[in-house]
């Protein structure tokens, strides 16, 4: 089977492509995306540049390797896509209909596209959030991904579509750095707290949000993609959940292996976005349909992290978004 990975050399992109060429082999995974990536993941092997809006680009490169399966990961998040609203319209969008209609063409098999905890807004019930409730987002990338699990699901009543989706929570990873969401404090602080000892923090200190190890997340794209047909019962996009911590939690639990680490709170434009997001998911769904289960809890992701940055000189990781 070849797989094609657009948006490889993102937080994502990076880690799954990885693991998609310990599965199936180096050579059938292509990793493309809009800029070179890791050392690791360029030389393990094959790499496109490849622009995700450029319709004939993406076609040109599934049909060179006869791709049969496209993980969509190239994609504005919440903050970044509220500097640039059209941009992140644009190639939220854009890249989707690319992917949807060379499924509709026959031209792939199969879709992996992620969705979001954006999807929700202000008048979302924010504890425990069951899968289908109300959906009223307030930024564009929650726009973009509400709009953009609707078309999924659409594609697959009429055309067909075997089109996979998860509505992702913030991710937490080392290996590369996110780009410009509102759960990025979550990986800053880690880097922050080993390097400089404090960190300021952009959300305030009781601001509750869904996340999940990345480990655990890949795992669940793997596992969705894995599933048979059947067992997809949903194709707009599946809640999932891990953990759901506070910026005051997840400081005391540094501070558990870093005594003297300090923590202030500073809140910006972001704090906003996540008091518009649930603050816990349900995910029953996903439990049930194809067997999703969590493995990281707040402590043992907190464990892993400063014991996987610890080992890292650091050099490699890109430095996170400021704003
Ligand atoms: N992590 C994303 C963001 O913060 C949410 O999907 O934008």
């Amino acid at each position: 089977m070849t797989i094609l990975v657009i948006g490889a050399c993102g937080q994502i992109g990076t880690e799954l492509t990885m693991k998609l060429r310990e599965i199936h082999g180096n050579d059938r995974i292509i990793a493309a995306d809009i800029r070179e990536g890791s050392e690791e993941l360029m030389a393990s092997g094959p790499f496109e540049i490849l622009d995700a809006m450029n319709s004939s680009q993406v076609e040109d490169v599934c049909l060179h390797y006869e791709v049969e399966e496209v993980y969509l990961m190239a994609a504005m998040l919440s903050a970044t896509g509220e500097k640039f609203p059209e941009k992140a319209w644009d190639l939220n969008m854009g890249s989707l209909f690319i992917i949807l209609n060379l499924a509709k063409e026959k031209k792939i098999n199969k879709i992996f596209w992620p969705s979001s905890i954006a999807v929700f807004g202000p008048t979302t019930p924010q504890v425990d959030t069951p899968q289908h409730t109300i959906m009223e987002p307030s930024t564009v990338y929650g726009i973009s991904k509400q709009t953009g699990e609707r078309w999924c699901e659409y594609y697959f009543n009429k055309y067909g579509v075997d089109v996979r989706s998860i509505r992702y929570p913030g991710l937490i990873s080392w290996k590369t750095q996110p780009g410009g969401g509102t759960t990025d404090y979550a990986i800053d602080i880690f880097h922050k707290a080993l390097n400089e000892k404090e960190y300021e923090c952009f959300l305030e200190a009781d601001t509750a949000l869904p996340m999940m190890y990345m480990e655990d997340a890949i795992r669940a794209t793997l596992e969705i993609m894995m599933a048979p047909k059947e067992h997809i019962k949903i194709r707009s996009s599946y809640n999932l959940s891990g953990m759901s911590f506070t910026p005051s939690q997840i400081a005391a639990d540094i501070t558990r292996h870093i005594p003297e680490f300090k923590i202030d709170y500073r809140p910006d434009f972001r704090q906003e976005i996540a008091d518009s997001w649930p603050g816990s998911i349900n995910d029953d769904r996903a439990r049930k349909d194809w067997g999703w289960k969590h493995v990281y809890d707040l402590e043992t992701t907190v464990e892993t992290m400063l014991e996987n940055l610890r080992s890292t000189t650091g050099s490699s990781i890109d430095k996170p978004t400021k704003f």
